[in-house]
């Protein structure tokens, strides 16, 4: 056994629980020079159905989501094929699971496995040149801690469509470091909460940690958030700007939106005129999936109108795919992409993404799945690939946590180098506008 010796020994996997108390998948690989790693498959609840496919066994034991032969997949044919494989080589590895599974979907082997090993290659890379993930991904790079979407609000398929909303969420654009970002989000989660409490409407929390939005309409929403900005002590627009993932295509498709809470139905021109007047009434910097995955002609719409004045980040639409992206930068749609690595698969496919979408000048945001564990790579390829935004779930739970308190050490260990990437490039003028 040498140091320098990281090939693949051995490869494991087990099945572990997720965040909803579902099974997913967790694959441990052992180089040669001793060095391990670790991966773990996260899970979405509103998935774009362009999405890498999650191999589960089916059936009526744990409402079909076992993983049995996803494990066993790992464990057997994957373990297999990749024993002896340099694990410092991601793309030749990524590139050997892709062929391996031989389907253009990742249905044969998983998506979820596939995933799996591939961070665990990730993992046991950096441990072997014992280096922190963030600073094996960076190299000698300059790196930034990225500006934070913290979900105050719950809703859509997170919060049993209690709303039709999927995330209310806050970016602290005043913040001038991670640490002071946290702390400004902290006044405005507890004062959210106090709001329902008052209110008599404080239910717990949903998926994702946001409060459980017991509210008339969407925009009520919208109003108690700004309100809830207002009772921690800070300006909504310049200091806390808004930011929603509608997740459209929850409640939309072929041009027709049903918005359940409101019993009303909108084509694709009147639920941009929904938007566009929540914009111009509210400080809102950026919004996700404004239209359904389908509706590729209102995504170039609602870019033409609302591009220059916030961020629109492609999320179901684009699926972290890179062709996916390129092909949205050239109409243009969108301006910003979400990078979910479960939705491409590979490691390698998915810096492929994030490379796509900073070539075609836009913004990224690293981004978490409803369904977490306290897996915290996400913090590291936040900052190591420097993505400048990171969206991790609400404040609470530790499977959010987890993540914020990561990029705290990080943040740390940059001490006085740290910086904080501020705002997001589609939103230049923002704090100007918001003065
Ligand atoms: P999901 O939602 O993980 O349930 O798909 C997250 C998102 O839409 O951004
Ligand atoms: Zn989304």
């Amino acid at each position: 056994m040498t140091a320098s010796d990281t090939r693949i020994r051995s490869l494991q996997a087990r099945r572990i629980w997720d965040s909803r108390g579902r099974p997913t998948l967790e694959a441990e690989i052992t180089l040669a020079n001793g060095s391990t790693g670790r991966g773990i498959a996260p899970a979405g609840a509103s998935r774009g159905s362009r999405e890498a496919i999650e191999l589960r066994d089916g059936g009526s034991r744990l409402g079909g989501l076992d993983v049995t032969r996803a494990v066993a997949g790992v464990q057997g044919e994957i373990a297999r094929h990749l024993s002896g494989h340099d694990a410092l080589d991601q793309s030749a590895i990524d590139a050997a699971l892709i062929a391996l599974d031989g389907t253009p979907d990742k249905s044969r082997l998983g998506g979820n496995a596939l995933v799996a090993v591939s961070l665990a290659v990730l993992h046991a890379g950096a441990a072997s040149r014992r280096l922190p993930l963030w600073r094996h991904l960076a190299g000698e790079a300059a790196v930034t801690l990225p500006m934070p979407e913290i979900q105050i609000f719950g809703g859509g398929a997170h919060a049993g469509r209690r709303v039709d909303v999927q995330d209310f969420m806050v970016m602290p654009v005043g913040a001038t470091s991670f640490a002071q970002a946290m702390e400004m989000t902290a006044e405005v989660y507890a004062a959210a909460g106090a709001l329902m409490q008052a209110a008599g409407r404080r239910q717990g929390v949903a998926d994702e940690g946001g409060w459980w939005p017991v509210f008339a309409t969407n925009e009520e929403a919208l109003e108690k958030l700004v309100t809830a900005i207002g009772h921690a002590g800070l300006h909504a627009g310049r200091d806390m700007a808004l930011s929603l993932d509608i997740a459209a295509s929850e409640f939309g498709a072929g041009g027709r939106y049903r918005l359940g809470l409101e019993a009303r139905e909108l084509d694709t021109a009147g639920m941009i005129d929904l938007l566009g007047s929540w914009i111009d009434a509210y400080p809102i910097a950026s919004i996700e999936d404004p239209l359904a995955e389908d509706d590729e002609a209102g995504l170039v719409e609602f870019t033409r109108r609302f591009g220059t004045r916030l961020q629109i980040i492609g999320d179901d639409y684009l699926v972290t795919d890179a062709a996916r992206i390129g092909a949205a930068a050239a109409l243009p749609a969108c301006n910003c992409a979400l990078i979910k690595f479960n939705q491409a698969g590979t490691v390698s496919e998915t810096l492929a993404a994030m490379q796509a979408a900073r070539r075609a000048g836009w913004a990224t945001v690293v981004s978490a799945r409803s369904g977490e564990t306290e897996d915290v790579t996400i913090a590291h390829l936040a900052i190591g690939w420097n993505a400048g935004q990171l969206k991790v779930g609400s404040f609470a739970r530790s499977e959010r946590m987890a993540k914020w308190n990561e990029c705290l050490r990080i943040e740390e260990t940059l001490g006085a180098g740290a910086r904080f990437a501020g705002l997001p490039a589609p939103l230049a003028h923002w704090s100007l506008a918001h003065d």
